[in-house]
């Protein structure tokens, strides 16, 4: 097991990777509590009132798993899954069933799921009782290596996505990647964008591990995932400890998400998943950078071969003056200030904001070109199989 410590200006907490979590989650729990007990000078030990927020399929497949080191059941809340149910209607309703079983100020909630349910759990306990603790049990890869790090918790409008929320930390984050086993692989699949992202902003070592183990990783090898989730674990722990607020540095977590984002808002959150649409938006990122010479021809190729390699991605088709303009959305943006997260080298990022319209256009056809080009690729594959 790995424990990665996250120390902002307002809190400290543990993200403790690795297997078997779950199965000892109580006393694990305690320890943390107790911890913060004598930090605080308050109550040790589990308080009156434990409440879990969930997903009715996530529930059905590890209640036993979680329930096995509580003794006593905590309070169960469902959320339905999809991103459609992350919305300010069902905080209301969840807050209301904390109230009616007594949850009080002391009370510990623990959010077990996605980052769905991670946000908002997170954001239900930022604003119940005026905030209350919780804990993290991220069970999807993106949850494990990145929704559940770093204190952001909100909910969607119908607007825009994460348009209402809060920072609120959790106590701690548990990631066990023993419940990876039921993630279908297209999650997982997505998911590992993140931490290609991750390698490419900040760690050279985590590019060529990732470079050199895909195999190894897409069959679910326990240390090759450990290693990977570990590494990109640290490197947001690292970001949102020097830059709790994304006022700098932690706005290059946003790498391939400008371009990502927009794909995500023009086909309205339905034909890809996130982690899918931030591998295109990538792609974008890489050929803007090596545009401007911020990454060189021989890094751009070898960038790009990495994203290939953790695909095939799905295949896109769209407009690019469309996704253009979506872009013009993004909340990173201040006023009229476009900015723009570019790969530097192998392993560093910056922001600029001087990108133009044009440029943008320019890298979105790029990835535009390459996304059609993959049904091609796919095709080609597919009748090959079917020839054979
Ligand atoms: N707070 C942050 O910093 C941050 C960062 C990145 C993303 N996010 C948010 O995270 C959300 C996406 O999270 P996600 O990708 O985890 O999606 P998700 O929460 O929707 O989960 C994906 C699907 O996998 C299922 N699932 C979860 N764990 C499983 C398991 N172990 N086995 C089988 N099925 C399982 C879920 O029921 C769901 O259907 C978005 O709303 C995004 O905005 C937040
Ligand atoms: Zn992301």
């Amino acid at each position: 097991m790995q424990t990665i410590r996250v120390e902002t200006a307002s809190a400290r907490y543990p993200v403790f990777a690795g297997v078997q979590l779950l199965r000892s989650l109580r006393p694990r729990l305690e320890r943390v509590l107790d911890e913060e007990a004598r930090a605080t000078g308050g109550r040790a030990g589990l308080p009156r009132r434990v409440f879990v927020l969930t997903s009715p399929e996530i529930w059905a497949l590890w209640s036993r798993r979680f329930l096995e080191s509580f003794g006593e059941e905590p309070i169960v809340l469902f959320l339905p899954a999809g991103e459609q149910h992350k919305r300010l209607a069902n905080v209301e309703k969840l807050a209301r069933q904390m109230a009616a079983a007594g949850g009080d100020r002391s009370s510990l909630l623990i959010a077990f799921g996605g980052g769905i349910v991670g946000d908002v759990g997170g954001f239900l306990a930022a604003i119940f009782m005026r905030g209350i603790r919780y804990v993290q049990v991220p069970t999807t890869f993106l949850a494990q290596v990145d929704s559940s790090v770093g204190g952001k918790t909100g909910v969607n409008l119908p607007e825009g996505k994460n348009l209402v929320g809060s920072f609120h930390h959790p106590l701690a984050v548990f990631a066990d990647m023993d419940v990876l086993a039921t993630l279908p692989d297209r999650e997982l699949k997505a998911g590992l964008f993140e931490s290609v992202k991750a390698g490419m902003i900040r760690d050279r070592g985590l590019l060529r591990y990732m470079e050199a183990n895909a195999q190894k990783i897409f069959q679910r090898d326990g240390k090759a995932l450990e290693k990977v989730i570990a590494a990109s674990i640290r490197m947001k722990a690292d970001v949102v400890g020097a830059d709790e607020r994304e006022n700098g540095l932690r706005m290059i977590l946003n790498l391939g998400h400008t371009l990502g984002h927009a794909i995500e808002s023009v086909t309205r959150y339905r034909k890809l998943l996130h982690g899918e649409a931030v591998g295109w938006g990538m792609v974008g990122a890489l050929a803007l950078g090596q545009k401007r010479g911020s990454i060189s021809a021989a890094q751009f190729k070898r960038l790009m071969a990495l994203v290939k390699l953790y695909g095939p991605l799905p295949a896109l088709r769209l407009n690019a003056e469309r996704l253009v303009a979506a872009t013009a959305r993004d909340k990173k943006h201040l006023g009229d200030v476009r900015r723009f997260v570019l790969p530097v080298g192998l392993g560093n990022a910056c922001v600029v904001e001087d990108v133009t319209a044009e440029e943008l256009l320019e890298a979105a056809r790029f990835l535009l070109s390459m996304a059609r080009a993959e049904t091609g690729e796919r095709k080609t594959a597919r009748d090959g199989r079917h020839g054979a």
